[in-house]
């Protein structure tokens, strides 16, 4: 029993300090969080099976692309020059603008790399992965 004692007493300490963590936490939040950068991904993956198709193609490109291709990312910057030296509006530059890109070439550009862009292994990004973000890139084709 007396260990008992013991141990709820050390617990309660614990609890303590837990209190004096949360003031310290609330003091941070007074001051605010630094703004996040534009290129700032989701920072939740969607649930479920990785190999299962089906899954948000919206989540998965800002997950596995955003990096690159969200606002303020290298790969929208290099493809803002190239689509402005092509007569092409800058906002084309977003991959999510685009209205001429085809599912197959999303995926063979990510397969295979293209200039400053690397290739992607399929186990950054499963086949059914790559599927869900080609459908969604290429909607506006479709
Ligand atoms: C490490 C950065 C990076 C990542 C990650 C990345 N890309 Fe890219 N991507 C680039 C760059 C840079 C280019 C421009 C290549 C060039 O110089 O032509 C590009 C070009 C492309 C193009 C060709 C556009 C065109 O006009 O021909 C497509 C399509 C594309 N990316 C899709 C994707 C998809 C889908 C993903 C995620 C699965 C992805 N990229 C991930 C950097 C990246």
């Amino acid at each position: 029993m007396k260990r008992l004692a013991l141990i709820s007493c050390a617990l309660l300490a614990a609890c303590g300090f837990g209190a004096d963590d949360s003031q310290q936490a609330a003091t941070a939040t007074e001051s605010g969080p630094p703004p996040p950068p534009p290129y700032q991904m989701r920072a939740e993956l969607p649930p479920g099976d990785r190999l299962k198709a089906g899954k948000s193609g919206e989540d998965l490109f800002s997950n596995r692309c955003g990096s690159c291709h969200l606002a303020g990312g290298m790969g929208t910057n290099l493809l803002t020059v190239q689509r402005i030296k092509a007569g092409e509006p800058p906002e084309t530059g977003l991959l999510t603008n685009r209205t001429d890109l085809t599912a197959d070439y999303i995926k063979t550009v990510v397969r295979q790399g293209k200039m400053a862009m690397p290739r992607i292994s399929r186990v950054e990004a499963t086949e059914a992965e790559l599927d869900a973000i080609a459908t969604y890139l290429a909607k506006a084709n479709q």
